[in-house]
């Protein structure tokens, strides 16, 4: 009988599950949430023990390894250096989910992989659909793309999630940015032409849950909205962080053109924000607003004295 459902072919505990990523931004949130977790039980290959570079030892290492799930959440991340790396971004972004997602089918175990708002171009007005025609502007986005076509396309029962935006504990994202500036200077210069939608880290294991109880999500988009530009997103932080009691500068960030930001070698979307009705649709979930799940960011930092 055909397989209709990941959460049909998933034990139900435990799950064995490889994590890759977990030193990052969004591995750490997975790592955190699934310990001591009742239906997963994790193993990790951090990049010393399984680097995705190498082929070889991407297939040495599934070979050897006993395992129902995978979470990617390894990836070449450095959009700006991704013009000057394009082999490296595809290789880790898109022949090594490749793989991963061919080795993944052959032993029907089930796959998740992420992907970004990067795969579109911006020029469209309102939130991307998962099915709005993806046409990236730089070499980090087209990595990432040819990365999701690689996995749908060798493992039928994937689950490929677009976040953006990505902040969290663990790795310094936008927002610890804007609050270095706030605490140091009188002026925090945020872009306002550049629209899209914040992804808090954290949330997004329990959005990965719901998505395996559901038959063949394929494609979903996971951020946590509303949309808004980047002033917005940095209000928001200053906003958050002043009830928290930081020492801030200044409280209002300075609206500044995209064009007059330095120092970025890769063309950006200057809107990319994505719409999660089919995550909503799928799961019956609303993902939170973002400014709720900064407040608990902020919450979770000491304040400076
Ligand atoms: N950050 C964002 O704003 C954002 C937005 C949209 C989508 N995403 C997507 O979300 C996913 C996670 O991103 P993130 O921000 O959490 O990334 P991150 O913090 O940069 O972490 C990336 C992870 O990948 C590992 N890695 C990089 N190259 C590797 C290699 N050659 N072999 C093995 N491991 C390697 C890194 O290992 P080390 O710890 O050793 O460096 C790190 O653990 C990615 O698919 C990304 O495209 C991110």
């Amino acid at each position: 009988m055909p397989v209709t459902s990941l959460s049909e072919i998933l034990p139900a505990a435990p799950c064995r599950v490889i994590l890759l990523g977990g030193n990052g931004l969004l591995g750490g949130a997975f790592r955190r949430a699934w310990a001591g977790h009742s239906r997963f039980s994790v193993t990790e290959f951090p990049r010393a023990e399984l680097n995705l570079t190498r082929l070889d030892q991407i297939q040495q290492t599934l070979d050897r390894t006993d395992f129902d799930l995978l979470i990617n959440a390894a990836a070449y991340t450095q959009v700006d250096d991704a013009e000057v790396q394009p082999d490296l971004a595809m290789a880790v972004n898109a022949h090594a989910a490749g793989l991963l997602a061919e080795l993944c089918a052959a032993r029907r175990a089930r796959m998740v992989h992420f992907s970004t708002d990067y795969v579109f171009d911006g020029q469209q007005s309102g939130p991307y659909l998962e099915t709005d025609p993806a046409s990236p502007l730089n070499t980090y986005g087209r990595s990432k793309l040819e990365g999701e076509q690689r996995v749908a396309a060798a493992s039928p029962h994937h689950l490929i999630l677009r976040l953006a935006w990505l902040f969290g504990p663990g790795r310094d994202a936008f927002p610890e940015w804007v609050l270095q500036q706030a605490l140091r200077q009188d002026e925090v210069r945020v872009v306002s032409d550049k629209t899209g939608s914040p992804t808090y880290s954290e949330d997004v294991p329990a959005g990965v849950e719901a998505l395996l109880a559901v038959a063949d999500p394929g494609l979903v988009h996971l951020v946590n909205g509303p949309a808004g530009s980047w002033q917005e997103y940095g209000q928001g932080v200053l906003d958050a962080a002043t009830v928290c009691g930081w020492p801030l500068r200044t409280n209002r960030v300075t609206p500044v053109a995209l064009s007059s930001l330095p120092g970025l070698t890769a063309r950006r979307p200057v809107q990319s924000a994505l719409d999660t009705a089919k995550f909503t649709r799928l799961t019956g979930l609303t993902p939170r607003p973002w400014p709720e799940a900064m407040a608990d960011h902020l919450a979770s930092k000491p304040v400076p004295v």
